[in-house]
C-alpha cells in the first residue's frame, strides 16, 4: 500500500508535468481519507509550484524579511519548534503558536479559533497582520508580486491570466493541500494489517488513548482513516488560566534561530501591551465558547512541539500529564475532560503511541519545500522598519 500510494502520486505528478494545467490528484496515503478539493480551485501542478514559491518568498512581507516558511518551518513539522508564540515582522510577538500545516487540507476551519472557513482566503490574515508580514493592503501585495521578475509568466501559466489577489490565495492553498502526510507506523498497524508495526508498549498506549484516557472523544479515530480531530472547539483550561494569570515578570524573545534573551515584562509591555485571547468566543460571541480552541490533529505530533494554542506545553510528556490532571478546572471546562488517574506506565505508553503518528514522507515534503527556487531578499526599503528581524535568518 505504501509503495502503491506513493507510486500513484508520483505517476500523477509526473504526468502533470507534461503539460500546463494538468490536474494533480493526491492519492490519500494509508490512514487518511480522500482529500476534499473545492471545485473552484482544482489542483494543478502549475498552481502547486507557484504556491510553493510564494510560500518560501520573504518578499511577501513588507520589509522582505518574513516568509510563510519562517513560522511554518518545513524542517520543524511546518511549525516553529523554538517558539511558544510566533514572532513576526520587526520581532513583534504573536499571541499564538504556529500550527502545523501537515494535512491542513483536511481542516474544516482555520486558525485556533476557526475564524476562517476557506483556505483560499486564510493567507491574507498573516500577509496583512501588522505583527506578521505587515503588508499594507491586498492591492499592495498583488502589485508587488506583479513587479517581481521571478513571477513573470507563472500566473498566466497556472491560471491563464495575470496576478490577482484571489489567485495568490488559490496558489498558496494549492501548495498547502499537497502537504498530505500519513502511512505512519500507527496507520500500518491499524489500517494496513501489519501487527508488528507497533511494539507492545505503543499498542498499550493506543489502548489508553481510545479507552481510559478518553482522548478519542475529541481526537477521533475512524474505521478506515483517522484525522485525530472532531473539527470542534473545546476548553481545556489553558486559555482560561492564561487570562487569569498576572503579567509575567519576564518573557523569552528570540533574536536569531536558537538565540533567546529574557526581556523584562514591564519593558516589553511598554511598547507591546499583553494581548487578550478568549478563543472561539472571539468568533461566536457565545459565553460558553470562552477559551475554547480547535481540536488539532495529532498526526506528526512528535515533530510539532511546543503544544497547545499558546505553545505553553513543551513536550508530549507535559501534555499527557496535563490531561491526566484533568486539564485546568474552570467554569467552561469541557465535560469531556476530567482527571484520568493514569499510572506512570500508562502515561509513558500514551506518549510512545503519540510518537508513532509521524508520516512516512515528512522529509520528502520538507525537501520539496526547499526546492522552490531561492529568491534573494532585496534590501529593506526602510531601514528604520528593521529591528530584531534583521537578525532572523532564513531557517
Ligand atoms: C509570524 C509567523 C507567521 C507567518 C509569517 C505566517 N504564519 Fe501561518 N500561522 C501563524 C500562527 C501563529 C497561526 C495561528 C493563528 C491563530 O490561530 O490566530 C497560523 C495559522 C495558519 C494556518 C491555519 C492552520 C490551521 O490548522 O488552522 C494556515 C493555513 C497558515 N497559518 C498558513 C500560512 C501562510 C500561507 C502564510 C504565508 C502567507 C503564513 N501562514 C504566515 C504564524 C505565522
Ligand atoms: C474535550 C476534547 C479533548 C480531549 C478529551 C482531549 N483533547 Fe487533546 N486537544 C483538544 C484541544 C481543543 C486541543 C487544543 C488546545 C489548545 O490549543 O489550547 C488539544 C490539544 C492536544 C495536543 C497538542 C497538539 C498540538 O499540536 O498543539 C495533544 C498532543 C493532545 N491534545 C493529546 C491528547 C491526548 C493524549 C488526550 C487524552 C489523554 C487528549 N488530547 C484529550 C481537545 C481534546
Amino acid at each position: 500500500m505504501t509503495g502503491r500510494a506513493s507510486l500513484a502520486l508520483a505517476a500523477l505528478l509526473l504526468a502533470a508535468c507534461a503539460r500546463a494545467d494538468t490536474p494533480v490528484a493526491v492519492a490519500p496515503p494509508l490512514g487518511l481519507p480522500p482529500l476534499p478539493l473545492p471545485a473552484t480551485n482544482p489542483l494543478t501542478r502549475e498552481k502547486v509550484d507557484l504556491g510553493r514559491r510564494l510560500f518560501m518568498d520573504r518578499r511577501l512581507s513588507h520589509n522582505n524579511t518574513m516568509s510563510c516558511a519562517m513560522c511554518h518551518v518545513p524542517e520543524q513539522g511546518f511549525t516553529s519548534n523554538e517558539l511558544g508564540a510566533a514572532i513576526g515582522i520587526g520581532g513583534r510577538s504573536l499571541r499564538r503558536n504556529a500550527p502545523t500545516l501537515y494535512n491542513v487540507g483536511y481542516q474544516r476551519s482555520f486558525f485556533h479559533d476557526g475564524r476562517e472557513p476557506h483556505l483560499e482566503e486564510q493567507a491574507w490574515s498573516p500577509l496583512l497582520a501588522r505583527v506578521e508580514m505587515g503588508m499594507p493592503s491586498m492591492g499592495y501585495v498583488t502589485e508587488k508580486v506583479r513587479q517581481l521578475p521571478e513571477y513573470r509568466g507563472l500566473f498566466e501559466a497556472a491560471f491563464g491570466g495575470p496576478v490577482t489577489s484571489e489567485r495568490i490565495g488559490q496558489a498558496l492553498a494549492s501548495y498547502q493541500r499537497t502537504l498530505v502526510s500519513g502511512n505512519s507506523r500507527f496507520d500500518r498497524w491499524r489500517y494496513g494489517g501489519d501487527a508488528a508495526a507497533l511494539d507492545a508498549r505503543e499498542q498499550r498506549g493506543f489502548g489508553v488513548f481510545a479507552g481510559k484516557g478518553r482522548c478519542v472523544a475529541c481526537h477521533r479515530v475512524g474505521e478506515q482513516s483517522a484525522l485525530f480531530t472532531d473539527h470542534r472547539f473545546h476548553n481545556t483550561g489553558i486559555g482560561w488560566e492564561r487570562a487569569m494569570q498576572p503579567a509575567r515578570a519576564s518573557y523569552r524573545v528570540q533574536l536569531a534561530p536558537g538565540t533567546f534573551v529574557e526581556v523584562d515584562g514591564a519593558l516589553l509591555s511598554a511598547f507591546e501591551p499583553p494581548q487578550a485571547d478568549t478563543g472561539r468566543y472571539e468568533v461566536t460571541g457565545t459565553l460558553e465558547d470562552r477559551w475554547a480552541y480547535k481540536t488539532p490533529t495529532l498526526r506528526n505530533a512528535a515533530l510539532t512541539a511546543p503544544y497547545m494554542h499558546d505553545g505553553s506545553l513543551a513536550t508530549l510528556e507535559e501534555v499527557v500529564g496535563f490531561y491526566d490532571r484533568g486539564g485546568i478546572a474552570n467554569e467552561n471546562r469541557s465535560p469531556l475532560i476530567a482527571p484520568l488517574g493514569l499510572d506512570a506506565e500508562e502515561r509513558a505508553a500514551l506518549v510512545a503511541f503519540l510518537k508513532t503518528l509521524t508520516g512516512d514522507n515528512v522529509e520528502t515534503l520538507a525537501r520539496d519545500a526547499r526546492s522552490a527556487p531561492a529568491t534573494l531578499p532585496v534590501p529593506a526599503r526602510d531601514a528604520a522598519d528593521v529591528h530584531l528581524e534583521s537578525l532572523l535568518e532564513r531557517p
